[in-house]
């Protein structure tokens, strides 16, 4: 076989089939925003889509700002959005947290591009019936309202999914987000959350108890590093990251769990478990089971992890 014919077969056959085919179902959101660089930088995941939800800022605002910080690094992911409410529940937003933006004030520029026409729900019902069974993986780090919605209309596609949830709590010792019970992303759909997390899909879920652990919080120590780097992912991460810096000195980079737990699943340790999510008394609550289909991350080396966020931008 040519030379050339071998670098072509790399180049168009070998490398995309051994790429992990994923979609980033967000709501950026700060950590959001970290997690969506790290996937856009990572050769080994070939980014499907980008689908937005309401949740830390309004529908609006969360497409925009997924484009902006995909053109922000030039480049051109198509984003669909997806649900500007919740299924049941009023919309409830983070703007304290993530800044009115969104993306923490910062001043990167509007994007040029427009979402696609068609919206988040048709085009994952497309991408699942033109794909094989598992071939694509879902991050999922807000409200999960698009992806209940998918499940209403068809519930059996979920034995064909894959997804990696950030949302929940997982140790009832730890206080929530929004309640004494709740993390924000269940609150604010918990009957999304209830449809997803009993659906029957393969399901990695990483919640508030491990997603806070201050060992692999941005702080003191790791923001000076990312802003040195000089990667243009580095950066925008940088840019996004100094609104948090300044106003509370730290910040948890929640749905960065989610995103290595599909990278690294080996610096996590996990449990089995089945998961409801209570829709009434407690908004937002996890009701857990002994047994299930839902891996629950429970622990996770903070030194592989800080390894990979800075190798990663
Ligand atoms: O509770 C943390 C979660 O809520 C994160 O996904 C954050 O972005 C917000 O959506
Ligand atoms: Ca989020």
């Amino acid at each position: 076989m040519s030379p050339n014919f071998s670098v072509i077969l790399i180049y168009v056959v070998l490398i995309p089939a051994m790429c992990m085919k994923v979609v980033l179902d967000i709501d950026p959101g700060i950590d959001d925003a970290i997690e969506l660089l790290l996937a856009l930088n990572n050769p080994d995941l070939e980014i499907l889509a980008v689908t937005t939800v309401s949740g830390n800022v309004s529908l609006r605002k969360a497409t925009t700002n997924a484009l902006r910080i995909i053109e922000a690094i030039g480049r051109s992911v198509p984003v669909y959005a997806g649900a500007a409410k919740p299924l049941r529940k009023n919309p409830v937003r983070a703007r304290s947290i993530h800044g009115n933006d969104g993306l923490g004030e910062t001043d990167l520029p509007l994007p040029t591009r427009k979402p696609e026409k068609g919206g988040a729900a048709s085009m994952l019902l497309h991408l699942l019936t033109t794909h094989r069974k598992k071939e694509i993986s879902i991050l999922a780090t807000g409200p999960l309202t698009n992806i209940g919605s998918l499940f209403n209309k068809d519930p059996s596609l979920a034995k064909d999914l894959s997804i990696f949830v950030m949302g929940g709590i997982y140790d009832q010792a730890m206080r929530g987000n929004v309640s004494k019970y709740a993390e924000f992303n269940f609150y604010v759909d918990p009957d999304a959350a209830d449809i997803v997390m009993s659906s029957g899909a393969s399901i990695v879920v990483s919640g508030l108890d491990i997603t806070t652990d201050p060992n692999c919080a941005v702080g003191s120590e790791m923001f000076p590093k990312i802003c040195s780097s000089k990667t243009a992912t580095a950066q925008v991460a940088c840019k996004i990251l100094s609104y948090p810096m300044r106003k509370f000195g730290h910040f948890h980079l929640h749905d960065v769990f989610a995103l290595f737990s599909l990278l690294h699943p080996e610096i996590f340790g996990m449990e089995r478990h089945g998961v409801r999510v209570d829709t009434k008394k407690s908004r937002g609550r996890c009701l857990i089971t002994p047994e299930g289909n839902v891996q629950v991350c429970k622990k996770v080396n903070h030194r592989m992890f800080n390894r990979y966020l800075l190798s990663g931008l």
